[in-house]
Parts: C-alpha cells; sequence; structure tokens
C-alpha cells in the first residue's frame, strides 16, 4: 500500500492555451504518472470535485478522464471508498534510466563511481538476515529495549520548541560532554566536550576528515587486508591508496614507510584490526606516531568495537599516546549499540576543529535532536555502562560456544582463533581451500559467512571465514555451526576448492 495523500502534493495542471481537450489533457497527465511510477499501483486519487476544485475545470472534465483511464484498465474503483491506480497495467511501466543513459551519466560523473552496485558495496554491512553468523548484528536485550522506550518516552514529553529547530552542528553538548567522559575513561582519549563532533557513525566521520585533509591524489596507507567500506570511500575521494600489510603486530610501519614514505594520512583499526583482530603493538604504535609527526602526516584512528573485550587489559587508544596533534579520533555507538543507531563521533586535534565542524555543517547540518536526547541521557544514566557490561558476557558465551563447536566439528579443515575482543572470529581454511566457494557454498545452505580473501589487495591472501558471533545466541550459533562443519566437509572432500 503506497503512502496515501501524496497526489495532493502533485502539480497537477492543465494549459488552456492548448488545443488539447482538458479532459484528455487530464487523462495524458494521469497515465503519464502512472507510467513513470509516480503515482504506485493502488495510489488513491483524489476525488473528480476537489480535483475539479483544483484545476479550476468543470467536473465533467475529470469525470471523462477517470472514465477513460477505467475502461483502459488503469484504474479500479472501491465502492464508497474512492478511485485507485489499479495494479494490472495494459502497458509495460518505465523500468528508469537506459543503460545508454548510466553510461553517459558516469562519463560525466566527477567522482570515481564505484563498479558494483551499491546493495553489494554494503553487503558487508547491510544484510538484512538474522541468520548466523552474519557480521552485522548486535544483540539487545529486553532491558536495553525497556531503557530506550523509557528514555524516548521521557524525551517525548519534554520535546519542545528548541527541539525542533536548528542546533548545534557539533550535537548537543549535554552528548558531547557524554561521549568525551566515556572517551577519557574507556579509551584514554585526550578530549574536552567542546572537541567532539557527534556524526552519523564512523563512516560520515572517515568522510568529514577526507574532505579536511585530503586532496584527490594524495598518497593513503590503509591496512592490507582492510574494512571494505574505508576502502571504497577513500578511491571514491580518489585517494592514490597504499595497501600496508598486516601482520601479528598490526600494520607493518617500516614497510609502509619504504614504500610510500610521503603519505599524506594513514588510516589504521590499531585496536582491533578488521579483519584479522589483530592489535597494534606498542612498537608499532610509536613507530607509527613519529613518522607521522616528522612528515606531517595525518593518522585517522578507527577505533571500533574496543568496548567488548573478553580478556587482558585493552591498549589506550593511539590519539592518547599522541603528543603531536596528529591524530584524528573515529568512534561509533552503532556497534556498542546497534547499527540503526545512526550516531558516531570524531574528535579531531584542536587545530583543526573549526575545519571539521563547517565540513559537518555543509555536508548535513547537524544531528536529529530526538536521537540525541535519548542517547545522551541513556549515557548519563549509566544505562550504556550496564549494557556493555551485560552484552560483554553474553558476547563472550557466545564466543565460546562457537569456538567449541568449530574445534569439536571441523578442525580438520578449520583454525579457528578465539578473538579477544569484538564480534567476529577469524576461521582459517587449511590447505589454501578457496574462501570465497565456501561463501557460496553456505549461502546456498542458508549461512551467511564472509570470505576474507576478497578483502586482501597486495599482501599474500589468507583463506578464511569470518564468523559474526555476537547477534545469536548459543542456541542458535551451536546448530548453525553443525552445519556449517558439515558444509566444509562436503565441500572439501569434493577436493574442488582449492584457491
Ligand atoms: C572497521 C569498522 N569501522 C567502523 C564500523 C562501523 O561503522 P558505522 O559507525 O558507520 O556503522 C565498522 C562496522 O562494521 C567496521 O567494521
Amino acid at each position: 500500500m503506497p503512502p496515501q495523500g501524496w497526489t495532493e502534493l502533485y502539480d497537477w495542471r492543465v494549459d488552456r492555451n492548448d488545443a488539447t481537450p482538458l479532459f484528455r489533457q487530464i487523462y495524458l497527465q494521469i497515465r503519464s504518472a502512472i507510467l513513470s511510477r509516480a503515482f504506485p499501483p493502488g495510489t488513491k486519487l483524489p476525488s473528480t470535485r476537489a480535483l475539479a476544485s483544483r484545476l479550476s475545470v468543470a467536473r465533467a472534465s475529470v469525470v471523462a478522464a477517470y472514465e477513460q483511464l477505467f475502461a483502459e484498465g488503469y484504474l479500479a474503483g472501491k465502492t464508497g471508498s474512492g478511485t485507485y491506480i489499479s495494479s494490472d497495467f495494459p502497458e509495460a511501466i518505465d523500468k528508469g534510466p537506459t543503460r545508454s543513459g548510466k553510461r553517459s551519466l558516469s562519463n560525466r560523473c566527477r567522482v570515481a563511481l564505484p563498479k558494483r552496485p551499491a546493495t553489494e558495496l554494503a553487503g558487508w554491512t547491510m544484510e538484512s538476515q538474522d541468520r548466523p553468523f552474519n557480521t552485522a548484528r548486535m544483540l539487545v536485550d529486553a532491558r536495553t529495549v525497556e531503557a530506550w522506550r523509557m528514555l524516548t518516552n521521557r524525551a517525548m514529553r519534554s520535546f519542545g520548541a528548541h527541539h525542533l529547530t536548528y542546533s548545534d552542528p557539533s550535537g548537543f553538548i549535554e552528548l558531547r560532554r557524554a561521549i568525551c567522559e566515556y572517551l577519557r575513561v574507556a579509551r584514554a582519549v585526550r578530549c574536552d566536550p567542546d572537541q567532539i563532533i557527534v556524526t552519523a557513525g564512523s563512516q560520515q566521520a572517515l568522510d568529514i576528515a577526507t574532505r579536511v585533509l585530503l586532496r584527490p591524489g594524495d598518497e593513503v596507507w590503509i591496512e592490507d587486508p582492510s574494512y571494505p567500506l574505508t576502502y571504497h570511500a577513500l578511491s571514491a575521494a580518489r585517494m592514490k591508496l597504499c595497501p600496508v600489510p598486516v601482520d601479528a603486530h598490526g600494520m607493518n610501519v617500516g614497510s609502509a614507510i619504504r614504500s610510500a614514505s610521503r603519505a599524506a594520512a594513514a588510516v589504521v583499526t590499531s585496536s582491533h584490526q578488521f579483519p584479522t583482530g589483530v592489535v597494534m603493538s606498542m612498537a608499532r604504535r610509536l613507530e607509527l606516531l613519529d613518522w607521522a609527526s616528522k612528515t606531517g602526516a595525518w593518522i585517522i584512528e578507527d577505533d571500533w568495537a574496543s568496548e567488548y573485550r573478553y580478556s587482558g587489559r585493552p591498549l589506550a587508544s593511539l590519539q592518547g599516546l599522541d603528543d603531536g596533534e596528529r591524530v584524528i579520533y573515529l568512534g561509533t555507538l552503532n556497534k556498542t549499540l546497534f547499527p540503526g543507531l545512526r550516531v558516531g563521533y570524531v574528535v579531531p586535534p584542536r587545530q583543526l576543529l573549526g575545519a571539521f565542524v563547517n565540513a559537518r555543517y555543509l555536508m548535513d547540518r547537524q544531528p536529529p535532536s530526538l536521537q540525541q536526547i535519548v542517547l545522551a541521557e541513556f549515557m548519563q544514566e549509566g544505562f550504556l555502562a550496564a549494557h556493555i557490561r551485560r552484552i560483554r558476557l553474553r558476547y563472550l558465551k557466545q564466543r565460546d560456544a562457537l569456538v567449541a563447536e568449530l574445534a569439536r566439528r571441523a578442525s580438520f579443515h578449520l583454525t579457528v582463533d578465539a578473538p579477544d575482543q569484538g564480534m567476529h572470529l577469524v576461521a582459517y581454511l587449511k590447505d589454501g581451500h578457496s574462501d570465497v566457494e565456501i561463501e557460496r557454498i553456505a549461502r546456498e545452505s542458508g549461512i551467511v559467512v564472509r570470505a576474507m580473501s576478497p578483502l586482501y589487495k597486495k599482501a599474500p591472501r589468507r583463506s578464511a571465514l569470518l564468523l559474526g558471533f555476537s547477534g545469536y545466541p548459543p542456541q542458535r550459533l551451536i546448530p548453525a555451526a553443525v552445519r556449517l562443519a558439515a558444509v566444509v566437509q562436503k565441500a572439501l572432500k569434493g577436493g574442488h576448492l582449492s584457491c
């Protein structure tokens, strides 16, 4: 059922200087709106009386136009409830731009259009299926839902004129204060509330940083393998990407200096490398900061998912070690809470603050009011800390259940790393078997896994499956692990899956 009432917004018109009879002009206008899908099936048309008055024509002209459309099958009537666009059309509907139209658009477009469609690009994070081992799902328990509802109701009760208008592009100060306190205590970030800029997530924060700091053609170090949305966002902004291999200590800074020492920036997931889960060692962190301060390069630290740590003490953020104001710190609550939230933040060095705020303002004005009020109170009143405490234990149980089941069923073919933090694990395929093929076959059996090897650019590819465990309780993870083990076993027995 399409939204109702929108035909009132339509630009209805007749031209009295045109020799075409008025009833035919009305007929042609409605027919063309149907064929272009401006009026989809099920749309309710205005009454003949209302349309006649809107167009200042005799009602008989509108009645004649509607009768013609009825006769041709475009309209269907519902007794007593008006006139609707029919769902069976007599002609093929306009299917949007032609292929040649698309080609000329990409020729004129100045940003690099990714070759793959957005739905495929977004596949990494937009998987809608509620199926293990989708990495884009998080647990939100009844207590969090209850708290969120209560705070939303409360925020609605106090929702007033000052929330309906334009506000600070960096976000409400109450929320920025709460984020600042959280970052100081949990991530050792050096910041003040006025230095926090609220964004729609890490992705928007990266976009702002790119606009402010980089020019097309600049060399940028990225991890190899890397998070695909970072790779695509930077390449769409026409950066010259320099993939830097990741080893057990994180991004190999020495190798990057040897191959591209004059790079303008490095983007790192130093606390929890995506996708491998490696934590960048202190020696590498210091090497990276030293390079940046000597060359004037920027470090963009994507500090995602560090809240969910299961053993050992978390290493503090890179930003907290930075004496030279070279680190731009990005973070997100979309993983800590849930991706539909769309709240993240960027903490730029003070000298860049004005430029970052301006870029955010020009891009998107400000964050939405209601979400900010609710989230600020959720943080201030201790619900976020309690959520992290409870959910961390649940994720730990889920991780352990999955690791144990895979060890029991698939250790012959898979080497599983039990990660110290995060929401997915990496299961390496032994004997160089193809992760891409396993991904395809697993999907046919209703299991969502992600092959890791396509995330490499130049470094030798490792064949592995990324398995998200955050979204599913053990009673769903275990049967899925049993099925995955069977899929892997069957596929590898066939012996046709070598890389
Ligand atoms: C490396 C990395 N950074 C950031 C994010 C979160 O992005 P956002 O806040 O835009 O949802 C993800 C989500 O999967 C990620 O994998």
